[in-house]
C-alpha cells in the first residue's frame, strides 16, 4: 500500500528519496511522485508503474533540491495515473503534499472548497488536503507559524485516517508532518532527518528515530525538530534507538527477500525468544477471563489458530479465534472477563486495529503482537510484545508467522505459570523445546535440495489440495495460503476428516494432494484419509514427524520431531520454500506477488 519518503538536510535529496520509495517497493503501488523545493518553487515529477519509471524521468529531468518528499500510491481513490500520483498542489501551487491513508469526509470538504471556488484536478481524496491548507493560509500572516497553524487547522478538519508531508514554497527550509492512524516515522542525521511511513526506507541511513503519534504535528527543519498538538501546543518526545542492522531490510546477497527471510527464521526466533514475556497482570485478573480471543488477518490469524491450541492446553480457558474484518461487524460477545489478543506483523492492519478498538470499548483487556515497533496496533493496545523477527519485506509472511506462534506459545506459558494451570515441569520442558527450534529449522533448511526438486516437477499444476487433522490443519491453511500469494497455483486446506463431505468430488487421476502428518494420535486416521484420495488417482505427498507404516507415498518429506505445539513451526518451513521455489521456476514476481500489499491500511 501507499508509501512515504521524506527528506531534510544537506545532501540531494532526489536519490535518497528514490531509494527510499524502492526499499518500499514491497508494500505494493501503482504509481510514484516527488516533490523538491528550490529556491522558491516546488518541482513535482510523477510517474505511473514503477519507481523505475520515475527515476528514468528524473535523469532527463533533474532536481537539485536537499528538501523534498515522495510517495508511491496504491490507488483507492481513482484510477492508477499520473493525475492521481501524488503529491498533489494546491490550485495556486504554493503548497506540496503526499498523503497515506483515507479521507472519509472528502466530499463534503471538496464540495466547501469548491464553493470557495478551488478546482480539482484528480480523482482523489487526497487533493482536498492541500487546497485546505491554501484556504486556511489565506487568513494567517505568511509566517512559518502561520504555516503551521493552516496545517493544523486542515488536519482537524479531516475525518479518517492520514500520514501527511507538506512542502510550501514560501519556506525553502521546512515540511510540516502530521498523523493519525497512519504511521510516521522520523529518521535523525548529521543535520539532517530522514521521515518514512515505514522504517525500513530509510534503516540504511539512520538508526535514531521518532515515532509520530496520532493527531501530532511536526514541524522539521534540517537542524530542528519540533512537536505539537492539534492546537499546536508543544511538546517533547523520546529520540528511540533501533537495534535492527543496516542490512536487516536489504537483500544480502540473496536474489529475493523471501528466501532471505525463510532463512532468517532460526534467528528471528532465537531473537523473540530472548525476551522474558511477563504480562502485567495479577493473578486475581487473569483468573477473571472466562475466555480469550484471538484476532488478526491472514498469516497472523493462521499463528492465532496453532496459539489457541497451545493456550487452551496449557490454561484451560476456551480460546477462539477470529478473522479482525469478521469479528468487527458482528458485535462479538466480548466483555471485561474477555482477554483479545490481537496479532500484526506491521501493527498497521486497518481491520485488526479496529478489531482492537471495538475490544476496547467493550471492555475487553487487549494484547497486540506486532514485528514494528512503535506501530498503531502496539499504540492502541493495553499491553504489547513484540516479535523480534526484524524487517519482513517479502509481501508472503514468513519469519514473522513462525515468531507469533513462538510468541502464542510463550504468553501461554506466562499465563499457565500464574494460573497454575500446567504443572512447573511440564512448562519448562516445553520452554526448553521452544529453545530447540532454531537448530532444527536449520536442519530442515540443509534440506531445501529436495524441496525445490519437487517443485520442479509440480510447478505447472493447477490445483492443490493440503490435508490435517488437528494442529496440522493450521498448517494446512497457511501452507495453502502461501502457495497462492506467491505461486498463483489454486489450493485448497481440508481437514482430513471433513474431505468426504465434498472436496473429495474434486479429486481426480493425479491431482496433487499434500498431506500433514504431525499428530501422532491421529496419524491413522489421517493416513486412511489419504488413502482414499490416492485410490481416486492423486499423487501424495507428505510432511511428516512421524515413523510412518509402510506405503506407496509419491514423496516424503521428515521435519525433527518436537512438542505437538510446536510442530507447526517446523512443519510449515518445507512449505515456504515449497511455494518460494515454485513461484522461481513459474519466474514470478515472489516478493511482490500481483494484487497483494504487504500491509493492508485500508479495509
Ligand atoms: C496482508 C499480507 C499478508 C498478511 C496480512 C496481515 O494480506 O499480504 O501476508 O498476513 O496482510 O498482515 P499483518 O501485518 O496484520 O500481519
Amino acid at each position: 500500500m501507499c508509501g512515504i519518503v521524506g527528506y531534510v538536510g544537506e545532501k540531494k535529496c532526489t536519490p535518497i528519496l528514490l531509494n527510499g520509495l524502492k526499499n518500499l517497493e514491497y508494500r505494493g503501488y501503482d504509481s510514484a511522485g516527488i516533490a523538491v523545493l528550490e529556491k522558491n518553487s516546488i518541482q513535482i515529477r510523477k510517474a505511473k508503474g514503477r519507481v523505475k519509471n520515475l527515476e528514468e524521468l528524473m535523469q532527463k529531468d533533474l532536481c537539485e533540491g536537499t528538501i523534498g518528499i515522495a510517495h508511491t500510491r496504491w490507488a483507492t481513490h481513482g484510477k492508477p495515473s499520473k493525475e492521481n500520483a501524488h503529491p498533489h498542489e494546491d490550485n495556486s501551487h504554493s503548497f506540496a503534499l503526499v498523503h497515506n491513508g483515507i479521507i472519509e469526509n472528502y466530499k463534503q470538504l471538496r464540495r466547501f472548497l469548491k464553493e470557495q471556488d478551488y478546482t480539482f484536478y484528480s480523482e482523489t481524496d487526497t487533493e482536498v488536503i492541500p487546497n485546505l491548507i491554501h484556504y486556511y493560509y489565506t487568513k494567517q500572516e505568511k509566517t512559518k507559524k502561520g504555516f503551521l497553524q493552516a496545517v493544523a487547522l486542515a488536519c482537524k478538519k479531516l475525518e479518517g485516517s492520514f500520514a501527511i508531508l507538506v512542502l510550501c514554497k514560501d519556506f525553502p527550509k521546512t515540511i510540516i508532518l502530521a498523523r493519525r492512524n497512519s504511521p510516521l516515522v522520523v529518521g535523525k542525521g548529521e543535520n539532517e532527518y530522514y521521515i518514512a511511513s515505514d522504517m525500513p526506507a530509510i534503516l540504511e541511513y539512520t538508526r535514531d528515530f521518532y515515532f509520530l503519534e496520532d493527531n501530532e504535528i511536526t514541524l522539521l527543519e534540517k537542524d530542528s525538530i519540533d512537536f505539537f498538538d492539534f492546537d499546536l501546543d508543544k511538546h517533547k518526545k523520546e529520540l528511540v534507538h533501533s537495534g535492527l542492522n543496516r542490512h536487516a531490510s536489504s537483500k544480502n546477497g540473496y536474489q529475493d527477500f523471501m528466501l532471505k527471510e525463510i532463512e532468517e527464521q532460526p534467528q528471528a526466533i532465537f531473537e523473540t525468544l530472548q525476551k522474558e514475556i511477563e504480562l502485567p497482570l495479577s493473578r486475581k485478573e487473569i483468573s477473571s477471563f472466562s475466555q480469550i480471543y484471538i484476532v488478526a488477518c491472514g498469516t497472523a490469524m493462521h499463528a492465532g489458530l496453532v496459539g489457541k491450541t497451545c493456550i487452551e492446553s496449557f490454561c484451560k480457558i476456551p480460546t477462539f479465534v477470529e478473522i479482525a474484518s469478521e469479528f468487527r461487524y458482528r458485535n462479538p460477545l466480548v466483555d471485561s472477563d474477555t482477554l483479545c489478543i490481537f496479532i500484526s506483523q506491521s501493527g498497521e492492519t486497518a481491520d485488526t486495529i479496529a478489531a482492537l478498538k471495538l475490544a476496547k470499548q467493550k471492555g475487553a483487556k487487549t494484547i497486540a503482537i506486532s514485528n514494528v515497533m512503535g506501530s498503531s496496533l502496539v499504540r492502541e493496545a493495553d499491553m504489547y510484545f513484540y516479535t523480534y523477527a526484524g524487517p519482513e519485506i517479502a509481501v508472503a509472511s514468513t519469519k514473522a508467522y513462525t515468531s507469533q506462534v513462538c510468541l502464542l506459545c510463550m504468553i501461554a506459558i506466562s499465563l499457565a505459570k500464574q494460573l497454575k494451570t500446567t504443572s512447573k515441569n511440564e512448562l519448562e520442558s516445553f520452554k526448553k523445546e521452544l529453545l530447540q527450534l532454531p537448530q532444527e529449522i536449520e536442519s530442515i533448511l540443509d534440506n531445501k535440495d529436495s524441496i525445490q526438486l519437487l517443485a520442479k516437477q509440480l510447478y505447472l499444476e493447477k490445483d492443490m489440495f493440503f490435508l490435517g487433522r488437528g494442529i496440522d490443519y493450521a498448517t494446512c491453511l497457511e501452507a495453502s495460503l502461501k502457495l497462492k500469494e506467491i505461486s498463483y497455483i489454486h489450493s485448497e486446506a481440508y481437514p482430513a476428516g471433513e474431505l468426504k463431505h465434498g472436496p473429495i468430488a474434486l479429486i481426480e487421476s493425479n491431482t496433487a494432494v499434500v498431506g500433514i502428518l504431525t499428530e501422532e494420535t491421529l496419524l491413522d486416521k489421517t493416513i486412511s484419509n489419504l488413502q482414499e484420495v490416492m485410490a481416486r488417482g492423486a499423487k501424495i505427498f507428505v510432511v511428516t514427524n512421524q515413523v510412518l507404516p509402510e506405503n506407496n507415498f509419491d514423496f516424503i518429506f521428515s521435519v525433527p520431531k518436537t512438542n505437538r505445539f510446536l510442530s507447526p513451526i517446523l512443519s510449515i518451513v518445507p512449505f515456504q520454500l515449497f511455494s518460494y521455489y515454485i513461484a522461481k521456476e513459474k519466474d514470478l514476481d515472489i516478493d511482490k506477488p500481483r494484487n497483494l500489499a504487504k500491509s493492508v491500511t485500508v479495509e
